[in-house]
């Protein structure tokens, strides 16, 4: 997804709307509704944005608390399916034994976001819990993850049972799988795939990339947002991600002369 491929649709849209401004008296009301609402539901297809994270990773709970939940603005979400993928850099040994970058806490945790994602497939509903979770993650109060059942009114039982009975242990195992598939393959989290292109570095920017996938009507979230994609945008940039090979995350410095901006945001 280029940016001038972005353009080149930019200006064909542009063409059809001048075209239809000027025709509209000819058209029927039939051919008004379809040209109009091109983002209905049996217009363009949503675009998928996957986060592969793991649960105890600093950068994963900062990109989920701080960033994430602009989707739920602006009317992104609209043109947005996305998927949580509670897995990240975990390791699968041959006789199905996982073991986690942050250690068995970490474990853990990926295998109750993994039945949050289960137990309450509505987005609203579990990514108000995955974002508690993360929140007391980022504020160094992880152990106290499981006050978000009171503080949102949501039932603890179903997840006992999926993490107890098991389940929420095949369900990281099928993380495990779709993690190990991504081609390209997973450098380091948080992960993000826009339509199966990887960001990388690139990851707080996912509303860009959104937009600029999606083909119908955008939202007002995506005012401006082609203008972010230039050489100069991509340049002078922290990396704040973990990789698979560290214990303890670093923010890499990939110029000689970084923005601030990106650690601004933290
Ligand atoms: C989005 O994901 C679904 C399910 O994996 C897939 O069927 C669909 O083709 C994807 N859409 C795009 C535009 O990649």
């Amino acid at each position: 997804m280029g940016y001038s491929s972005f353009s080149a649709s930019s200006m064909s849209v542009l063409a059809l709307v001048v075209l239809l401004f000027c025709s509209s008296t000819q058209l029927s009301s039939a051919q008004v509704t379809v040209l109009s609402s091109p983002s209905g539901p049996a217009g363009s297809s949503k675009v998928n944005l996957t986060l592969y994270y793991e649960t105890l990773c600093p950068y994963c709970s900062k990109f989920m608390v701080n960033h994430l939940p602009k989707i739920f603005e602006n009317g992104l979400i609209d043109i947005i399916d996305l998927r949580l993928i509670p897995y990240g850099n975990a390791k699968l040994s041959a006789d199905k034994v996982i073991t986690c970058q942050h250690g068995p806490n970490e474990c853990f945790l990926n295998t109750v976001e993994a039945c949050a994602l289960h137990v309450w497939p509505a987005l609203d509903k579990h990514f108000n819990f995955i974002k508690c979770v993360e929140t007391f993650v980022d504020n160094n109060q992880r152990s106290q993850w499981g006050s978000c059942f009171s503080k949102l009114g949501y039932e603890e039982e179903p997840i006992n049972q999926c993490y107890n009975s098991g389940f929420g242990k095949q369900l990281e195992l099928g993380y495990a799988k779709v993690t190990g598939d991504l081609k390209p393959p997973l450098e380091f989290v948080p992960w993000v795939t826009v339509n199966n292109l990887a960001l990388k570095d690139e990851y707080e920017n996912f509303q860009t990339y959104v937009c600029n996938a999606y083909k119908g009507t955008k939202p007002a979230a995506c005012q401006g947002q082609q203008m972010d994609i230039t050489p100069a945008a991509k340049s002078n940039q922290m990396l704040e991600v973990t990789f698979m090979d560290e214990k303890t995350p670093t923010t890499k410095i990939m110029s000689p002369t970084p923005k601030a901006r990106r650690q601004m945001k933290f």
